[in-house]
């Protein structure tokens, strides 16, 4: 990691899972406006990323599975940067939490998967918040947070989008998620009246078509299943995310605190 801070007169951001469907193209449209610090495991998906980019981006190589490398790494960027958010992103959606494996489903899952999803979804999260929060508060500077959650914080997925198959959005993740929603607003409680702005954005669903990774998908019945299901019988795409990013990280979100804004095209309305 570069510790180079006068390439970095802008205003930065933190973005986990940056390597990911979704963080690819966060990173992306935040680049355009701030330096953006992209943390993730592989470093040479990051390294890839920052090439694509250019020097608005400093790749940040950290497992956030790793509690203790998580704060570390969180606390090392407060110091050498001039961080203005951080946006919660990643989260292991491969077999370590119960997706893509049948020992996934309700009746087998096991605490190792649950705690996995906890630990990295949730714990890592806050330990994050946390360093980002404090090193704000000593240098009595403003911050926002985005906690990127799912539908299924508040709903449970319909077992009929599972029929005949033998993998599962498992019952890990909704309730990591749930956390993760409830942890948004007690941050939005304790540090409003400080300037740290908590909010998250609730994806319905945008499966992962384009590129490969253990959370892709090539099923088509399974994306018909989901088209079908939602009101207006699409499924998402990442730039269909990148508005609520955007408002949530700005000044035009200054009296939004503590919300969760649903980006799922109706998926919980009913
Ligand atoms: N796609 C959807 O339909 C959907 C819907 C609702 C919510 N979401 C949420 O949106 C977020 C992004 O999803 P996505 O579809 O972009 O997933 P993805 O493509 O699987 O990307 C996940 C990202 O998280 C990183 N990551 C995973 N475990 C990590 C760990 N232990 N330490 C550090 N980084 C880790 C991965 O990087 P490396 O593997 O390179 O480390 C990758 O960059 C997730 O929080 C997900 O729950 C997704």
């Amino acid at each position: 990691m570069s510790t180079d801070n006068s390439r970095t007169n802008k205003p930065c951001i933190v973005v986990t899972g940056a390597t990911g469907y979704f963080g690819g193209y966060f990173v992306e449209a935040l680049a355009q406006d701030y330096h953006v610090l992209a943390m993730a495991r592989n470093l040479e998906k990051l390294e890839a990323m920052q090439q694509r980019l250019g020097d608005n981006v400093t790749p940040v190589c950290c497992d956030l599975s790793d509690l203790e490398q998580a704060r570390t790494s969180m606390r090392y960027i407060m110091r050498e940067y001039n961080v203005v958010g951080l946006v919660n992103n990643a989260f292991p959606l491969g077999k370590a939490t119960g997706f893509n494996t049948p020992d996934g489903a309700l009746d087998k899952i096991t605490t190792d998967m649950m705690l996995n999803a906890f630990s990295a979804g949730a714990v890592a999260p806050m330990v994050l918040i946390q360093e980002f929060g404090n090193a704000l508060m000593e240098r009595k500077a403003t911050g926002k947070i985005v906690n990127i959650s799912s539908m299924y914080a508040s709903v449970s997925p319909d077992p009929v989008l599972y029929e005949g198959k033998t993998t599962f959005n498992p019952v890990s993740y909704g309730m990591t998620k749930a956390a993760l929603e409830y942890l948004t607003k007690y941050v939005a409680s304790f540090w409003g009246a400080k300037g740290i702005r908590c909010n998250a954005i609730a994806p319905g669903p945008f499966p992962n078509v384009e590129f490969d990774s253990e959370n892709a998908t090539r099923d088509n019945q399974f994306l018909d299943r989901l088209r079908a299901k939602n009101c207006n019988h699409e499924v998402g795409h990442p730039t269909q995310l990148l508005g609520a990013l955007r408002l949530l990280l700005s000044d035009d979100a200054e009296f939004i605190n503590g919300e969760v804004i649903r980006v799922d095209g109706g998926w919980t309305v009913r």
